[in-house]
């Protein structure tokens, strides 16, 4: 998720770009640039933020102009994968959202015909396509260049001795914004409101022509009127996409993020890493590494991992094996870490390779320092992640393990074809969680009363507790504990009676009658209880105070449901309590010391 801008009009084009940019960092800012028309196309980009950008920048002449602030997926941040990018000729700049999925074999088409592609991304085969097809009509070539594309896309193109921008769009939103004698282009309304709240969302399909004083769109090759709406949100707002926080935007993003990440994989023509489990001279060691919500995630990949490959899985915390643990010869690592920046996941990560070990790194950011250090990367495809609290990037992860573990199932052809389609439909299941959004908040607003609380969960649903406790002490303030049901009668259950309540995961698997059990020694102790259960779930209904429904998944597939509804209770219990849930005290985005 990048973000892309576009303006021609009669003020200078470079400070309206740059500060366009800036509303828009939140889609990614790990490097970006400008171009702008005068007699010829200027370019000037860099891996920086954008504030960066403005101060080091040239001043370039001309009142129309692209620019781009990225999240990078094909190519690591650089000054050379930074955008704009242009044709062989320097003519043509193109900036990019989306991604292009067939941009390997564009670009050996391309060079076979004498085209030389300096970057490593997808995007810049556009600009080459769109010079290969140009013949006076920019629309046109745009239009011609567009049909030998595969993926999604957002982008604008400007053209030396053109005044004008041409915009497209496809499964990548695109607005432009109406001004007086000005018009703007833009991946989202943020982008435009210092200037206009006149706004005309594109659609799939669109290709518009913009000048200073016209907007001509046409949807496959036919002029379309698209309607003009008033944006009647604040900037702030707006980057929140009208959520109040970060953080529920980001969990109502995890359908299209586990649809991204699954996209990615099903398209590739590589298996994602190679867990070298079967063959050769087998696998001594296999070991997951993390911390917190990422290292509950490896917990979840072990059970997923010994459960489909039948493989023994260690899993460790980062900061705890930099230390302390040991490792057998012939072992291979995954460590997981969305930001790439942990300095307990790289320090480990070092560790590891110095000890022999190859390491397979789990991340979302590209470029990240653990993408460039591990042996083998698998990037999760959620987007920037602005909530301190991790919410889709933890989703994100549990879609990779299973993608790493299926290929190495030891189960039946037929079990195998169950667990595929229960994955495909995962997004929906997901939709379906959060459309009981309002049930959830009510749950919190009881929840919101106490100032202790016990998570717990077995199996697969053991970590997903261990998470659920993490993200309300997170962004709530309230003192949580996750705990495998099982322990309770070992000790925590002197802790509970009717002030600490005990949220239960309920999952339909071979843990679920222990469950039970479980929940009625915690409804002995007089303790409220809240259960996560499968819809339809009668006994626990009879049980449980309070019951959040979620739909009916494969068990192995559990994980992901009930920790989108753990999420939503989380969220709301901190919004009843009034705590700062984007940024909650104590806490970084990204721990980068030890
Ligand atoms: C989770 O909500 C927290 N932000 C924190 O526990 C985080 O998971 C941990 O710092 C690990 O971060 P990483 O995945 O970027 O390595």
């Amino acid at each position: 998720m990048c973000g892309i801008v576009g303006y021609i009009g009669e003020k200078q084009a470079q400070p309206v770009l740059l500060n366009c940019l800036g509303r828009l960092e939140y889609r990614g800012y790990d490097s970006c640039g400008i171009a702008v028309l005068d007699s010829s196309v200027e370019v000037y980009k860099d891996a920086v933020r954008v504030k960066a950008l403005e101060k080091a920048a040239p001043k370039l002449r001309g009142k129309a102009g692209i620019g781009h602030t990225r999240w990078a997926t094909h190519g690591e941040p650089s000054k050379k994968n930074a955008h704009p990018h242009c044709g062989c000729r320097g003519e043509i700049a193109v900036v990019h959202n989306g991604v292009i999925n067939n941009y390997q074999s564009l670009r050996e088409q391309l060079a076979s015909e004498g085209h030389k592609l300096v970057s490593d991304t997808d995007t810049e085969v556009i600009p080459h396509l769109i010079e290969k097809y140009y013949d006076g009509d920019l629309e046109k070539a745009v239009a011609r260049a567009l049909r030998d594309i595969e993926g999604s896309y957002a982008i604008i193109v400007l053209r030396e001795g053109e005044p004008k921008l041409v915009a497209a769009r496809k499964d990548t939103p695109l607005v432009i914004g109406i001004g007086d004698r000005e018009n703007f282009i833009a991946s989202d309304v943020p982008a435009v409101l210092d200037y206009t709240s006149r706004v005309i969302y594109l659609e799939d399909g669109d290709i518009a022509v913009v000048t200073a004083d016209s907007i001509k769109v046409t949807g496959e090759g036919v002029r379309v009127e698209r309607e003009e709406q008033k944006v009647m949100w604040s900037v702030e707002d707006a980057q929140k996409g009208g959520y109040e926080h970060f953080m529920l935007k980001e969990i109502h993003e995890q359908p299209k993020v586990i649809r991204d990440t699954l996209g990615q994989y099903i398209s590739a023509t590589e298996p994602a890493a190679d867990l070298a489990v079967v063959g050769g001279d087998g696998l001594e060691d296999l070991l997951l590494l993390a911390c917190g919500t990422s290292y509950h995630a490896a917990l979840i990949g072990k059970y997923l991992i010994e459960e489909l490959a039948r493989v023994p899985v260690r899993v460790e915390i980062a900061s705890e094996f930099n230390y302390n643990g040991r490792i057998a010869a012939r072992s291979r690592a995954i460590v997981i870490t969305q930001s790439g920046e942990t300095a307990d996941a790289l320090r480990v990560i070092k560790r590891l390779k110095e000890e022999g070990c190859q390491v397979i790194t789990i991340t979302n950011v590209v470029g990240s320092t653990a993408s460039r250090i591990a042996n083998q990367v698998v990037y999760t495809h959620a987007g920037p992640e602005i909530s301190v609290a991790a919410t889709k990037t933890f989703i994100a992860q549990l879609i990779a393990l299973y993608w790493l573990a299926l290929p190495y199932s030891q189960i039946d052809i037929s079990r195998l074809d169950n667990l595929m389609t229960g994955l495909r439909q995962l997004p929906t299941k997901v939709e379906q969680v959060l459309d009981s959004e309002a049930e959830i908040a009510e749950c919190a607003g009881y929840l919101a009363g106490f100032d202790n609380v016990f998570f717990i969960g077995r199996g697969i649903n053991f970590p997903v507790a261990l998470e659920g406790a993490w993200k309300l002490k997170e962004i709530s303030y309230i003192h949580a504990e996750g705990c495998a049901a099982g322990e309770l009668k070992h000790g925590p259950l002197a802790l509970l009676g009717k002030d600490t309540p005990a949220v239960a995961i309920v999952a339909r698997d071979n843990n679920y009658e222990s469950m039970l059990t479980n929940i009625k020694e915690v409804k002995a102790r007089r303790s409220p209880v809240l259960a996560i259960a499968e819809e339809g779930d009668e006994s626990i209904g009879e049980l449980a105070d309070w019951v959040i429904s979620v739909p009916p998944v494969d068990s192995i597939f559990s994980p992901v449901v009930n920790t989108v509804a753990l999420q939503l209770l989380a969220y709301y219990t901190a919004k009843q309590r009034g705590c700062p849930i984007d940024f909650p005290r104590n806490l970084a985005k990204s721990v980068t010391v030890e």
